[in-house]
């Protein structure tokens, strides 16, 4: 009976509400172990497959479509699609869909958060009171930085960078300074109360820096040691998108050296591996990608996942499409 239905592939362990609802319309391969499936596993198992449900930790390549000519969706369960290739999938004509907006909110949430624990210093005295090493009071007992009325730079200025914008200018009272690929229109600047400034201005001005640009080969180390050489010494850099896009041996460099105060990173190039230059430094902040991970997030990002892997399997149009050129499948 199953083999009459579209098969498809869930490559990651998913609510059991989202396994009901496929299950009820496909005929469902569940891969529900804890860690992700290899490439060679990730190929096996998508064989007739005429779906993937996936997230940010299996790698859809041209070479795994040339070797999966069944598959038609791709439904990945995050906002970030750096691990597609979605120049190949689109010239195969393979739909791709990802969970934009659902999880703005909380992704901002959790950036702010990291700023204020990397500026106020968090992990480093909790760190220092569980060791036993507070002994008394003193002026400069962990002093960090100021958050209200300084100023905030965003790289990447999209939904979550434009959220983190009215966090700190109407929570915080914060100067919003941000750099994008293009620029906002004018009205959006007004309501967000942010001034568009080239990127190394950007750098320059910035008390605290978050970076929240999509991932590519363009945005590659596009924060390496150069760049940090023009932040402030009494900087925060933030980093809530990609590991890729700093390179983390001159931002290791420049936490040790204090060429800038302090980092708050949830996400590291070789993820879940952290660079081990990082692991010793007291005055860096360290999560491990849980930006977006509330529980009614998780299951509006899981719930779109599944909505756009059935729409596009039974003839409808997907909610939050990256390549509806292909479409009708
Ligand atoms: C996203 O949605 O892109 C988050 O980084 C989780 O992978």
């Amino acid at each position: 009976m199953d083999a009459l239905k579209p098969q498809v592939l869930v490559a990651r362990r998913a609510p059991a509400a989202v396994m009901d609802r496929l299950s009820a319309r496909f005929g469902v391969d569940y891969h529900d172990g804890e860690a992700p499936l290899g490439t060679d596993a990730l190929r096996e198992r998508l064989q007739g497959k005429a779906g993937a449900y996936i997230t940010g930790t299996e790698r859809i390549t041209a070479e795994l479509l040339a070797a999966c000519p069944d598959l038609r969706v791709v439904s990945t369960m995050s906002v970030g699609y750096n691990h597609i290739d979605l120049a190949a999938c689109t010239a195969r004509g393979v739909l791709v869909t990802n969970t934009p907006d659902v999880l703005t909110e909380t992704t901002a949430d959790f950036g702010f958060a990291l700023l204020m624990a990397t500026a106020r210093r968090m992990s480093e005295g909790e760190r220092l009171l569980r060791d036993g090493g507070w002994k008394s009071w003193s002026w400069d007992f962990l002093a960090g930085a100021d958050i209200y009325n300084s100023t905030l730079g965003i790289l990447g200025m999209g939904r979550i960078g434009q959220a983190i914008a009215r966090r700190g200018r109407f929570g915080f009272g914060m100067n919003v300074v941000y750099h994008n690929r293009s620029r906002l229109p004018a009205e959006t600047e007004t309501e967000l109360g942010a001034r568009y400034v080239a990127k190394d201005e950007l750098l320059r001005q910035a008390d605290h820096l978050v970076l929240v640009l999509p991932y590519s080969a363009e945005s590659h180390h596009c924060v390496a040691a150069a760049e940090l050489a023009l932040m402030k010494p009494t900087a925060t850099l933030i980093n809530i998108a990609r590991g890729g896009i700093v390179d983390e041996d001159a931002l290791a460099a420049a936490l040790r050296e204090q060429r800038i105060a302090a980092a708050g990173l949830d996400v590291f190039e070789g993820e879940p591996r952290v660079n081990p230059a990082l692991l010793t430094l007291p005055n860096v902040v360290l999560t491990p990608h849980i930006a977006s991970a509330t529980m009614p997030t998780r299951l509006a990002m899981a719930g779109l996942a599944a909505d756009n892997l059935i729409a596009a399997l039974t003839g409808a149009t997907p909610p939050t499409p990256l390549n509806p050129q292909v479409l009708p499948l």
